[in-house]
């Protein structure tokens, strides 16, 4: 495949496919098999993991890359392969979380600043190395209005912090995913999601260009318009759709990769409908697809529950979702299509 950052960036938004995001920290993915009652230890945090990577018929058809965390791209299937070569052999790219999480911001309490800038380089180099064609930081943006949260001192040191991440990753020959998430936890209305939404791309976008980042080679994983979750109301896929995409034309430019959502907290089907609702109102300027983690993996972690016999029905359940997905990317998908399974 071609090493040119804005041929790896087009295929990870190829037609109809998305990314898997199992970049959970080992802190994450703890929490996470807690809930099917599952010991988080590097053997059954691997067996999770190779059951999707070697679940075929979604990772060849719908799943154009994997998002990866530090211990995962390291790690050896049970037969002795490498992870990274059995994602490789589906056609999927691997991809690496660089991010060393979010920190509270000094100053500013409920703010937040995402850390893992020093030694970047080095560790991007380790990266490539080792199979990684792109790389993901997540910024987080959380929403509390009578607390001055975000400030915008909060917003301008994330979309900083991005731009730096990203010019390093292109320079190391790794394209950048940039994700400045505003959260959806709040008790704000889907009009708040909008404007916090708006300041924060803005200033992204302003940041990239000053660090002469190319942003053919660069994609955006955003948070979808919608109304936080305490408040009670949730918002029409049509009424997302038309938002998100009001939004974006008036902040994000039409020269990027693409955009791959981030799932942040909806349930898998809302991921679903929200994103097949933005791409039924196309054509847009950008491909529009899905970088989900819990709303691709909700479903085939509880199928799983940690028993190597429940491995055929995890791989149909990741299957099934990555296929919905998939016809959401190509705003091809129906609600009966959910029963059909
Ligand atoms: P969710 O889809 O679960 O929000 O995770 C995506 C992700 O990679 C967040 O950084």
């Amino acid at each position: 495949m071609s090493e040119r950052l804005e041929d790896i960036a087009a295929a990870m938004v190829a037609d109809g496919k998305g990314l898997l995001a199992a970049d959970e920290s080992s802190g994450t993915i703890k929490k996470r098999f807690d809930v099917i009652g599952v010991e988080s230890t590097a053997d059954s945090r691997r067996d999770y993991r190779e059951m999707m990577f070697r679940a075929k018929e979604a990772m060849t058809r719908y799943i154009s890359g994997v998002i990866l965390y530090d211990e995962t791209i390291r790690q050896k299937a049970a037969d002795g392969t490498p992870l990274v070569d059995i994602i490789k052999a589906t056609g999927a790219i691997p991809g690496i979380k660089v991010d060393a999480g979010a920190k509270p911001l000094a100053g500013y309490p409920g703010d937040t600043i995402t850390e893992g800038l020093d030694g970047l380089r080095e560790r991007l180099a380790d990266y490539y190395t080792l199979g990684a064609r792109f790389a993901k930081w997540r910024a987080v943006i959380d929403i509390d209005v009578a607390k001055g949260v975000p400030s915008a001192t909060s917003i301008g040191s994330n979309a900083h912090a991005l731009a730096r991440y990203a010019a390093l990753c292109q320079e190391a020959g790794i394209v950048p995913i940039v994700e400045p998430e505003v959260l959806m936890d709040g008790a704000h209305d889907i009009g708040t999601c909008y404007e916090i939404s708006k300041a924060t791309l803005t200033k992204l976008y302003t940041e990239l260009y000053a660090a002469r980042v190319v942003l053919e080679g660069t994609i955006l994983k955003p948070n979808m318009v919608l109304a936080g979750k305490k408040s009670g109301n949730t918002s029409s896929p049509e009424e997302v759709a038309e938002k998100t995409i009001k939004l974006f034309r008036e902040t994000v430019p039409a020269a990027i990769g693409g955009i791959a959502f981030l799932s942040g907290g909806q349930s898998d089907e809302e991921a679903t409908a929200n994103l097949n609702a933005i791409n039924a109102i196309g054509p847009h300027p950008w491909k529009l697809t899905f970088s989900y983690g819990r709303a691709l993996q909700a479903a085939p972690q509880k199928a799983w529950s940690g028993k190597a016999a429940n491995v055929a029905a995890a791989q149909a359940a990741f299957a099934h979702r990555a296929q919905m997905n998939h016809l959401a990317a190509l705003g091809k998908w129906q609600p009966e299509l959910e029963q059909a399974a």
